[in-house]
């Protein structure tokens, strides 16, 4: 597909994780008309309009498709349910069901709908917006569908680090497959740029990070490129601190994400000037608002002059975030 535009050609471009969802009233007003988050992920009026609401109401540079890293999991048969107030939770399988998981046409017909979507949002969305499509990193999706939830931390997980690496091992090089199958048909469906969130990179220590977190993603990213797509990718390794260098180093990708806890004037200093950056506004400044925010937003605005740069935050915008203190901190990147 013919792509006019992708995220590295806007100038300076503004967007927010998790900018479509629960802060906006109208997202939570169309919510209220389907029952299950999934329900509502797999109906194509609803995914249309959320992706788009918050370009209508701040006119921000990209749109992020409405979906969840968790649809992953769906598609290869594992139930995922997602209770109000809980977040996640999905069925508890042991290492071996979960390895012979297989997508079904049934699980595949849904996730088509997302497809449908992006297409929809590509022909409503202006010319001059970028759309991006994502998925979790191999890990993260691995976190959830081997401990069920994130009540203990992803205890499960880290023990089969320790215990059971080679069974850890064969169920991310799947997911890296159903990840590249999913984001190559997001890029076919018209996402002109593309985003692999590892929420939990934090979590693997320094001497398994090349086998869990390094390896699969160079693999999706290396996999997408022999199919052709040419869309910029995204990566967010969360909760690495410093060790976000190295992983820099090692994952080849066209911009990192970075978190929030993470001085942005170290990663500026310790990494070449054309490493393209995005973030890191932390999400309770933007939360709280005031002097403390518009501070924080000439600060980033000065941090980044004369580099190239994703104006984003440093991990979800928070469900309780005023409207008009995200008006207020896109008005500051923009003007002032
Ligand atoms: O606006 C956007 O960014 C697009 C949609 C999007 C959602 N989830 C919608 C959603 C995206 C990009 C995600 C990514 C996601 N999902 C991640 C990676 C980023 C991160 O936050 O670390 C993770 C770990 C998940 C898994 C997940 N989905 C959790 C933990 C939860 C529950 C708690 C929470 O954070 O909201 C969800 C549910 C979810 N995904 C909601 C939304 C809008 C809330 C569902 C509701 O309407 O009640």
């Amino acid at each position: 597909m013919y792509m006019d535009i992708n995220i590295l050609q806007i100038d300076k471009p503004i967007w927010f994780m998790r900018q479509a969802g629960r802060h906006l009233p109208e997202y939570r007003k169309l919510r209220l008309k389907k029952g299950s988050f999934l329900d509502f992920c797999f109906d194509l009026d609803s995914v249309v309009e959320s992706s788009l609401q918050p370009i209508r109401r701040y006119d921000i540079d990209c749109a992020i498709v409405f979906s969840d890293i968790l649809v992953v999991p769906f598609l290869l048969g594992q139930k995922v349910s997602f209770y109000k107030g809980h977040g996640p939770n999905l069925e508890s399988l042991s290492f071996k069901s979960l390895l012979n998981l297989k997508k079904t046409d049934i699980k595949i017909k849904k996730l088509e709908i997302s497809y449908e979507a992006i297409k929809r949002v590509r022909t409503l969305l202006n010319s001059n917006k970028s759309l991006i499509g994502f998925c979790g990193a191999p890990w993260t999706v691995s976190c959830y569908m081997i401990d069920g939830n994130s009540r203990s931390g992803f205890s499960l997980s880290k023990d089969s680090i320790k215990n059971k690496k080679l069974d850890l091992e064969l169920l991310l090089e799947k997911l890296v497959d159903t990840s590249i199958d999913h984001l190559a048909k997001q890029y076919e469906s018209g996402c002109d740029t593309l985003m692999i969130f590892e929420s939990w990179a934090g979590l693997v220590d320094q001497k398994n990070r090349k086998d869990i977190l390094y390896s699969p993603v160079k693999k999706i990213i290396s996999g997408l490129r022999e199919r052709n797509v040419k869309a910029p990718i995204i990566v967010f390794p969360k909760g690495l601190g410093r060790g976000i260098v190295e992983y820099i180093k090692n994952v080849v990708a066209d911009v990192y994400s970075i978190d929030y806890e993470t001085d942005m004037d170290w990663v500026i200093k310790s990494v070449k000037k054309d490493i393209i950056l995005q973030g890191n506004l932390n999400p309770e400044v933007l939360l709280r608002g005031g002097n403390k925010l518009v501070q924080e937003a000439l600060k980033i605005k000065k941090q980044v002059e004369g580099r190239q740069h994703i104006f984003n935050l440093g991990h979800g915008l928070l469900p309780q975030t005023p409207i008009s203190n995200v008006h207020k901190y896109i008005e500051i990147l923009r003007n002032y």
